[in-house]
């Protein structure tokens, strides 16, 4: 994990450096938040370069964590695993998983496929060697009108359930209740934004399990307010995943971004004070680790 983990954001802090010197200024990078249930915008390059040098190995460690946890319940047989993956980004939680599995799953290389719903079609996505069985589909979720295989036996929402419009949402749950399932057990996966959309994220965990109990005859073993973090939030990510390791010196960070801006360069100094907003630290804590898992039995006839 701690290779893996380097050359990617080697490789991405580069990209970052590149297009940031390119670019006409940082600008985009001042707004990038998710407070009141705002959303960074995807559509921009150097805003996804800037997300993954924050985020993606935090949340790959918590997805790490979140498929580890699943596959100690052994709720799943563990032996033919069908992940959807729906808001993917890049497939984070694709490489969460195959760290988890390499050591929890027998042959998962062989036995298991990942297939990742994205309306943009991210950078950086990387099957690990396992081509024939990690599918990227860039796709708005809004248009499915079923899932596109009924054998699925994970659905994961990696910090995305709340990313969907509700008109996407609602339609989403109307695939769902369109699609004959063909598993008896079902487990959903979902990865909370912490803070301001925790609420919402649950609500809508709970319409989708509803989906699946009143349209497909599943009764959910978990609890309806059931969720997972950490007890000590300031706890590095480094002590609890094994070979969890954010390695750039931080002046390579984007705690450093604003150094980057070529305004900045030319003049000396910042456009203005919300410059600053963009030198921010990566996720390196656990206080962000928040998922809950819903164990979905249909049973046999
Ligand atoms: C917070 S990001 C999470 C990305 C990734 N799962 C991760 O762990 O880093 C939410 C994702 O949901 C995607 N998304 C939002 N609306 C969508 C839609 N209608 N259809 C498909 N994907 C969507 C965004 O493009 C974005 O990649």
């Amino acid at each position: 994990m701690r290779d893996f983990i380097k050359d990617k954001l080697d490789t991405v802090y580069n990209d970052f450096c590149e297009a940031a010197k390119v670019s006409d200024g940082l600008c985009p990078l001042k707004d990038f938040s998710f407070a009141g249930g705002e959303s960074p915008d995807y559509s921009d390059p150097l805003v996804r370069k800037y997300y993954m040098l924050k985020y993606f190995p935090g949340y790959m460690a918590e997805y790490y964590l979140m498929y580890e946890h699943l596959f100690d319940e052994k709720f799943l047989s563990n032996t033919v695993i069908n992940i959807l993956s729906l808001g993917c980004g890049c497939g984070v939680d694709y490489w969460g998983f195959h760290f988890a599995a390499t050591k929890k799953v027998k042959n998962h290389q062989k036995s298991s496929s990942y297939t990742g719903y994205d309306i943009i079609d991210w950078e950086y996505r990387d099957s690990m060697g396992h081509d024939k069985h990690v599918f990227f589909e860039t796709e708005d979720i809004g248009n499915l009108k079923k899932l596109d295989y009924d054998k699925y036996n994970i659905i994961v929402f990696p910090k995305s359930i709340s990313d969907f419009p509700d008109e996407v949402f609602a339609t989403l749950l109307k695939a769902i209740e369109n699609t004959k399932f063909k598993k008896k057990k079902i487990a959903i996966l979902c990865s909370f934004m912490t803070n301001d959309s925790k609420k919402y994220d649950f609500n809508r965990l709970t319409r989708l399990v509803k989906v699946f109990e009143e349209q497909h005859g599943y009764k959910c073993l978990d609890k309806a307010n059931e969720y997972f973090h950490m007890k000590d939030k300031d706890v590095g990510l480094n002590t609890v995943v094994p070979g969890f390791d954010y390695t750039l010196p931080i002046k390579k960070t984007i705690f450093k971004t604003l150094e980057n801006c070529p305004n900045f360069i030319e003049n000396g100094k910042s456009c203005d004070q919300e410059c600053s907003n963009m030198n921010q630290y990566p996720i390196l804590k656990t206080k962000y680790v928040n998922y809950a898992i819903r164990r979905l039995k249909k049973d046999q006839k």
